[in-house]
């Protein structure tokens, strides 16, 4: 007989047994789904709901089976539904009677609220692990990059020259706020919700603190309808999820284009990239690529959450069983990218010369020729039509702006003098753009230190 079989006269379909079980994904919760319950016997017994050597035999009982479960030695059974009656049914096989007082003051409407608060807690201090670990590669690289020039680009046209290290920088900003939104969606997950039982709380006097306090949450949550009735946190954990892939999608994105013929830019190691089953010459960026498809998944994920939950009335409806493999998916994914892409950025080799070859065509010196004029009094509207021009001219002649004669400049205007050729220098042009956030070298030396102080303080935090 199902744990809740006293109401009916007739077991469950097959069909319906199957399409209902959920334990071939949530057995993955096993872990907190008994953790969990170890804290509530505890405290029952503190509380003299069961007596203390009730709770003892509970707890004994239910950490006998995680040991068995970790050791391989017990197998679930979908005909128990889900992992909590799964655990249930293995500790009154195990200790009899007692074991059905487990479930006294609690439903699995809070339970399952728990375990899903308890697993994401971990997951998020994994991925924020992962994505600290992301930041240090990306500083190291960077580091070794302050003065590497390369082309910056808008609309993927050329557009002014920065430098490598600080278009990684730029990545390392992104992840910073991509840890910062992890370590948020942490703060609202870690709220426990037992005592709010099946929505409207239980008559017995739990200790919801105690329970609270054993399981490492940070406090409690305050309605018992939302404690069972709400997965916004797991949807902030997609969306949050979503937001990394975006950026490593992005990132990954460079990566196939940079390692391409026509950019030269970096070269993958050979680790971390792939062959053509028919083209001998291929050496494709597939983890790259396989990382930019695997965004569209987490989005899914999110999307799915997002759907599940539009329209349910207050409070738990089943449609919330739906939460978890989106949510396991997500979590899943965007852990296994990051595992792969952090290695693949460490080995790869960077064509400096052929970033500043880059750098030397395009006209993208010419922002500095206007700027140039504009110093000199030049309205900078009318410098950038003068520019314009000039540029034009190049390209008709098959120049670039560096080419240019002085007779031709001062063609264009009068107040060009010699020192322009100076200004137009690339290395001078990336020098001279060092605010603080700009790509000179020593403003990216700079970023790079403020990363590692920002690093330093938040290991403490984690
Ligand atoms: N397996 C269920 C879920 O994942 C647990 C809660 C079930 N509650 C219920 N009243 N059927 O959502």
């Amino acid at each position: 007989m199902k744990l809740w079989g006293g109401r009916f006269t007739k077991g469950t379909d097959k069909v319906v047994e199957d399409f209902h079980s959920s334990i071939s994904f949530d057995r993955r919760l096993y872990r907190q789904d008994i953790k969990g319950s170890i804290a509530h016997a505890r405290m029952l017994g503190k509380q003299g709901i069961i007596t203390p050597d009730e709770a003892a035999a509970i707890t004994a009982g239910l950490e006998a089976i995680l040991a068995d479960i970790e050791a391989g030695k017990t197998g679930f059974e979908t005909g128990a539904e889900d992992i909590h009656m799964n655990i249930e049914k293995l500790l009154t096989e195990r200790i009899g009677d007692i074991g059905r007082k487990l479930h006294t003051a609690r439903s699995r409407n809070d339970q399952i609220a728990l375990d899903i608060r308890m697993y994401l807690k971990e997951e998020i201090k994994e991925t924020s692990a992962l994505l600290v670990s992301l930041e240090e590669t990306l500083l190291n690289i960077s580091e070794l990059h302050t003065g590497t020039v390369m082309p910056g680009y808008t609309h993927l046209q050329r557009a002014q020259p920065v430098t490598f290290g600080h278009h990684l920088m730029a990545y390392f900003e992104m992840f910073k706020r991509d840890i910062e939104r992890l370590a948020d969606c942490h703060k609202r997950a870690d709220l426990m919700p037992l005592g709010s039982g099946a929505l409207a709380g239980t008559t017995f006097e739990l200790d919801r603190s105690a329970v609270a306090d054993e399981l490492g949450f940070s406090g409690i949550t305050g309605n018992s309808l939302d404690s069972v009735g709400d997965r916004d946190f797991a949807i902030e954990f997609c969306a949050a999820a979503s937001i990394i892939m975006m950026h490593l999608s992005r990132f990954c994105e460079e990566i196939i284009l940079w390692s391409s013929a026509e950019f030269q830019f970096i070269e993958l190691d050979d680790a971390y990239s792939t062959g053509s089953s028919i083209m001998p010459q291929k050496k494709n960026p597939d983890v790259a690529e396989l990382i930019r498809g695997k965004t569209g998944r987490v989005y899914g994920d999110l999307i799915a959450l997002l759907i599940v939950m539009k329209s349910l009335p207050l409070a738990y409806n089943k449609d919330m069983q739906e939460d978890k493999e989106a949510l396991f998916d997500a979590i899943d994914t965007v852990k296994g990218c990051l595992q792969v892409f952090i290695p693949m950025i460490e080995t790869l080799r960077v064509c400096k010369d052929n970033m500043a070859k880059a750098a030397q065509g395009g006209f993208i010196n010419a922002t500095e020729v206007a700027d140039y004029l504009a110093r000199k009094g030049v309205p900078f509207r009318k410098a950038h039509e003068i520019v314009g021009k000039l540029v034009l001219g190049c390209i008709k002649m098959g120049k670039s702006l560096n080419e240019l004669k002085i007779e031709e400049y001062k063609q264009a205007s009068p107040v060009i003098e010699k020192d322009i050729y100076d200004a137009i220098d690339i290395v001078k042009c990336i020098q001279s753009r060092s605010l603080p956030g700009g790509p000179a070298p020593s403003a990216v030396a700079d970023a790079v230190n403020r990363g590692k102080l920002w690093l330093s303080q938040l290991k403490t935090v984690l």
